[in-house]
């Protein structure tokens, strides 16, 4: 297996450069993002929103999340591949442990994603020793929209960015093996990132992650109604998908992306 392997991207962040993600749900997008040189391909639940049409991630099941992870890992060779666990997939550890496993060996994922705090810290660890890789979520974590009440920056006062500071730690010890900051202030973010030995994947959360994600229709434009803030649609300044790509993986590894008017 050629893959990127976790080892190598913690490699990426003790070095200082900046690490390349975008979501994707087909093989022939993941060729292309694959080709570009992309280091982690995220087969997101944001597919419930862009490729069925909902209007929350709530819908969409481990089944749909399968499907979709077979397709990005046939059509790309060299990308790091997430899957994330839907709704409901990992509401108790042993749950967790039994959707995890089909994403893995039905999907061919090599690391899970899961939204939440300091209430997954027994599931990631019982995942870490039964040799799952996780990857952790916090601030605006999607599945969640009914609670939180709408798509709105997170951390923003302090006590709820000491709730940030403190489960980012707890889930690194849990045994963590990246975190992602979704819509959090800059700076905050950027703390974070700095305490953590873990590489920080920031969507919405300023230039210092160690890494940036986007959802890959909202980059190229094609999202039905309108792009969030913190995204940029890089289709019209360069006329082409794998010139668009190539743009956005060249203004993150230049700190160029995300600049001030994409971050809180
Ligand atoms: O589902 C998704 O696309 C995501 C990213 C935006 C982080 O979780
Ligand atoms: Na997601």
């Amino acid at each position: 297996m050629n893959r990127l392997t976790l080892t190598q991207l913690r490699k990426l962040k003790t070095q200082g450069e900046k690490i390349t993600c975008l979501t994707v749900y087909d093989a022939s997008f993941a060729a292309l993002l694959d080709q570009a040189g992309i280091e982690i391909l995220l087969v997101g639940d944001s597919l419930g929103m862009v490729i069925q049409g909902h209007e929350t991630t709530l819908p969409v099941t481990v089944e749909h999340m399968i499907y979709h992870c077979q397709q990005v890992y046939r059509g790309s060779r060299n990308a790091l591949l997430i899957v994330d666990m839907p709704f409901m997939s990992y509401a108790t550890p042993d749950l967790a442990l039994h959707s995890a496993a089909r994403l893995l060996q039905e999907g061919q994922a090599q690391v899970v994603k899961l939204e939440g705090g300091n209430w997954l810290v027994e599931t990631v660890r019982l995942l870490t020793e039964r040799g799952i890789p996780v990857c952790a979520h916090l601030g605006l974590t999607p599945q969640s929209i009914h609670r939180l009440g709408g798509y709105r920056v997170q951390g923003r006062t302090e006590s709820e960015a000491n709730n940030l500071r403190h489960d980012a730690l707890a889930l690194q010890s849990a045994g963590a093996a990246l975190l992602v900051l979704e819509c959090v202030p800059g700076n905050l973010a950027a703390e974070i990132t700095q305490s953590l030995d873990i590489p920080v994947i920031g969507i919405g959360a300023g230039s210092a992650c160690d890494a940036q994600v986007l959802v890959l229709y909202d980059m190229l434009g094609i999202t039905p109604g309108k792009r969030p803030s913190f995204s940029k649609d890089f289709l019209p300044e360069t006329g082409s998908i794998i010139t668009a790509i190539e743009a956005f993986i060249k203004a993150v590894k230049t700190g160029l992306f995300p600049g001030p008017e994409h971050t809180f």
